[in-house]
C-alpha cells in the first residue's frame, strides 16, 4: 500500500471512530426553562439535581437550566414542553390548572397549614398519580418545588384588610383561579407575567403584586412597591415538568433514576428555601421596604365561598382530603 492510501485510509478510520465514540459519549442535553434568577434556590436544587442526573447515568445526560425567563414566561416555557423544543421547566401550579382543574385543589387560598405541611404533601407520594396524569398533555409532573407563601405589596400603604384592597389593581399569575382569588380577597386581580410587573407598577398600570419574599426581592419589586403585608394567602406549588416525548426517549432505567432524583431534589430544595428566606426579606428592608403582618383570617374567611365554589369534583375533593389528612 503506498504512503498515500495508507494516510488516507489513517484519516479515514481515525474519523470514523472519533465518530463513533463521539456517538456514543455524547451526553443529551436537558434544556430547563426557569423564569427566576440563577441564585434563586429552585435554580440551585435543579443545579444540583442535574449533577445527581448526570453522575447516576454515566454522563449520558446533562441538564442545562436557562434562567430569566430567557427561554420564554412559564405559558410559552410550558408550550415549548410539550412541544418537545424544550425538555424541562419550571412553572407555576396555576399554569397547569389551566389543562387540569384538578391541580386546583394543591394550589387553593389556604390548601397548607404551613410549609412543613406542604413538605410533607410534596414527598409523601400523595401527588404521584396526578402528576403523571398530566401526560396525555404532552408532559408529566416529576416533582413539586415550593415557592413559599404569597403575600399582597402594594406601592401606595400596607394593605391590612379586605376592605384596604378595594379599587387596588394587584398583578395574579396567568388563570382565572388566580384572578377570581384576588376579587375575594377585596381587590382587582390583572393576569400577566411576572417579568412585566415591575415595569407595570412604576407605570402605575397596576398598584402591586402579590408574591413570595424571594421573588419579591430577587426581582426588585420593593423598589417600586415598598409595602409589603404578609397576607400568607397562598401557597402555590411550582412544578418542574418534563416533555412527555423527552422522558418516553429515556430507557427505562434512565426514566426511573430521573423520576427518583427530581423527587428527592424536592427535599433538597425546600432545605434551600428556608435558607434563603430571611435573607431575601432583610436585603429588601434594608432597601426600604416596610413588612407587616396582617390578620390572615379575615381573608381566609372572605374567599371560604370561592374554595367552595372550586373544589367539586370528586378527584378536587378527594385530592383536598389527601392534603388535610397529611396535616
Ligand atoms: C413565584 C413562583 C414562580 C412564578 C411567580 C409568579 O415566584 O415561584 O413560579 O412564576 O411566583 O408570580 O409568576
Amino acid at each position: 500500500m503506498n504512503k498515500m492510501l495508507k494516510n488516507v485510509l489513517f484519516t479515514t478510520v481515525t474519523g470514523i471512530t472519533m465518530t463513533m465514540s463521539s456517538m456514543t459519549f455524547a451526553a443529551t442535553e436537558i434544556k430547563t426553562a426557569f423564569n427566576q434568577s440563577d441564585q434563586h434556590p429552585q435554580y440551585l436544587a435543579l443545579e444540583e439535581f442535574g449533577k445527581q442526573l448526570e453522575m447516576a447515568t454515566d454522563g449520558r445526560y446533562t441538564v442545562k437550566i436557562y434562567p430569566n425567563a430567557l427561554l420564554g414566561d412559564q405559558r410559552a416555557s410550558l408550550e415549548l414542553v410539550q412541544s418537545g423544543a424544550v425538555q424541562m421547566a419550571v412553572v407555576a401550579n396555576p399554569l397547569v390548572e389551566n389543562y387540569d382543574k384538578t391541580f386546583t385543589a394543591i394550589g387553593m387560598p389556604f390548601a397548607y397549614t404551613g410549609i412543613e405541611h406542604q413538605e410533607k404533601v410534596f414527598t409523601s407520594g400523595a401527588l404521584d398519580s396526578l402528576f403523571s396524569s398530566t401526560k396525555k398533555f404532552g408532559f408529566e409532573v416529576l416533582t413539586a418545588y415550593t415557592a413559599g407563601s404569597r403575600n399582597v405589596y402594594t406601592k401606595g400603604s400596607n394593605v391590612k384588610s379586605v376592605s384596604d384592597m378595594k379599587g387596588q389593581k394587584i398583578r395574579v399569575m396567568q388563570s382565572n383561579t388566580m384572578v377570581e382569588m384576588l376579587g375575594c380577597m377585596g381587590g382587582t386581580g390583572v393576569p400577566m407575567s411576572q417579568g412585566e410587573v415591575y415595569t407595570a407598577v412604576q407605570q402605575g398600570v397596576l398598584d402591586g403584586g402579590e408574591n413570595n419574599e424571594i421573588t419579591y426581592a430577587d426581582m426588585k419589586h420593593y423598589e417600586v412597591a415598598p409595602y409589603f403585608s404578609k397576607t400568607s394567602h397562598l401557597m402555590v406549588p411550582d412544578l418542574v415538568i418534563i416533555s412527555d416525548d423527552f422522558i418516553n426517549s429515556m430507557s427505562k432505567s434512565d426514566q426511573a433514576t430521573i423520576r427518583k432524583l427530581a423527587k428527592e431534589s424536592t427535599v433538597d430544595e425546600f432545605a434551600k428555601w428556608n435558607a434563603k428566606i430571611g435573607q431575601a426579606r432583610a436585603l429588601a428592608e434594608n432597601n426600604g421596604a416596610t413588612f407587616v403582618d396582617v390578620d390572615v383570617k379575615q381573608f381566609q374567611d372572605s374567599c371560604k365561598p370561592l374554595q367552595q365554589k372550586l373544589i367539586k369534583t370528586d378527584a378536587q375533593k378527594e385530592l383536598t382530603k389527601a392534603i388535610s389528612d397529611l396535616s
